[in-house]
């Protein structure tokens, strides 16, 4: 059987990219200190050691006989990493470099790495594509990016093995059920519409109704998270079998924006939402939408969640 760590794997991508991986046959083991993800979505076929990745002891012995590592541990809010950014350099990349060391010390020869579309900045074309320039505007987005770059020149100077999976907007869950911890203190968009759909929030602000988009709010590449997750199935697949080191787009193609998704999410849940329009928040981009083709012709992967009602439909099941 083949060995996986999936070092983040109790996170929210984390715990889906397990499944997929126990789904497919491998034999995973989960890395995480558990500071975002959740006990809950751990599987017990899975094995699990609570560690850190700045611990580079435990995870030098976690990575002993395995035969790929998958690669999501990490802090993922923008705007906190712009305030403190030397917590993002610390958790990012040094606890990135880790992994990377503790896969030489041992011997372990191929990564699947959770990077984002954040290191692209501000977009010069659309959809983009993986030659698009490489500009980060905020400091996540950078982190991502040199850990890119430093798994370039490891695949370069030694027997080493990567695929970067820049991921666009992550969303819905598992729809099988089987994951039931929803992310906690998620920033991101559709958590933040659960949070006011059920009175956890009081109301929700949509950033921004004077883009030059069809209804004056920010365009979004929302991608399933099971969709994503079996990406991170292929990619292993593909390093394993002998494919080259890439860097891939994780998108649907297409484009909703903020009050397309408002007004899915109102009818999936059957009420209104309370919304108030407020100013642009810096550093958003009007459009932001991927070309996967290179996915698509490398790994063969297709999203299927391509209905953003019925992805809505599998957060909106976690509140039930
Ligand atoms: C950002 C990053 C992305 C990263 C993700 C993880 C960039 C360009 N993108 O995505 O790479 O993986 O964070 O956290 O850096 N919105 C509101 N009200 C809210 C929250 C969001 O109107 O309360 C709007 C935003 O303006 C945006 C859309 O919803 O247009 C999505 O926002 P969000 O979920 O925060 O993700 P991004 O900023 O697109």
């Amino acid at each position: 059987m083949v060995k996986v760590l999936v070092a983040g794997g109790a996170g929210y991508i984390g715990s889906h990219v397990v499944k997929a991986l126990l789904k497919n046959g491998y034999e995973v083991s989960v890395y995480d200190n558990l500071s975002t993800g959740r006990e809950i979505n751990l599987f017990s076929q899975a094995k699990f050691i609570k560690g850190d990745i700045l611990d580079f002891e435990k995870l030098s012995d976690a990575m002993k006989g395995q035969d790929a590592v998958v690669h999501l541990a990490a802090k993922k809010a923008v705007g906190e990493s712009m305030e403190n950014p030397a917590l993002y350099a610390q958790n990012n990349m040094i606890g990135s470099l880790n992994i990377l060391n503790a896969m030489l010390k041992n011997n372990v020869r191929h990564i699947v790495f959770s990077s984002s579309a954040a290191v692209y900045g501000m977009p010069e074309y659309l959809p983009i594509d993986e030659k698009h320039p490489l500009k980060p505007i905020n400091f996540y987005g950078y982190t991502k990016l040199d850990i890119e770059r430093y798994m370039e020149w490891y695949a370069k100077l030694k027997d080493f093995h990567y695929m970067a999976l820049r991921y666009f907007n992550a969303v819905g869950y598992d729809a099988e059920g089987s994951i039931r911890g929803r992310e906690i203190g998620s920033q991101n968009l559709l958590p933040i519409i659960m949070d006011a759909a059920t009175g956890r929030r009081e109301k929700l602000c949509v950033f921004g109704t004077d883009y030059d988009t069809r209804d004056g709010t920010c365009v979004r590449d929302y991608i399933h998270v099971t969709d994503l997750a079996k990406a991170h199935v292929l990619a292993i697949e593909h390093l394993l079998k002998g494919g080259v080191s890439d860097s891939l787009n994780l998108g649907t193609g297409q484009g909703t924006t903020v009050k397309e998704i408002i007004a899915a999410t109102e009818k999936v849940i059957g009420k209104k939402l309370k919304v108030e329009y407020v100013g642009r928040r810096s550093g958003d981009p009007a459009v932001l939408t991927a070309s996967s083709a290179k996915a698509k012709e490398m790994l063969g992967w297709v999203p299927k969640y391509t209905n953003i009602e019925e992805i809505i439909r599998t957060t909106w099941a976690l509140e039930q």
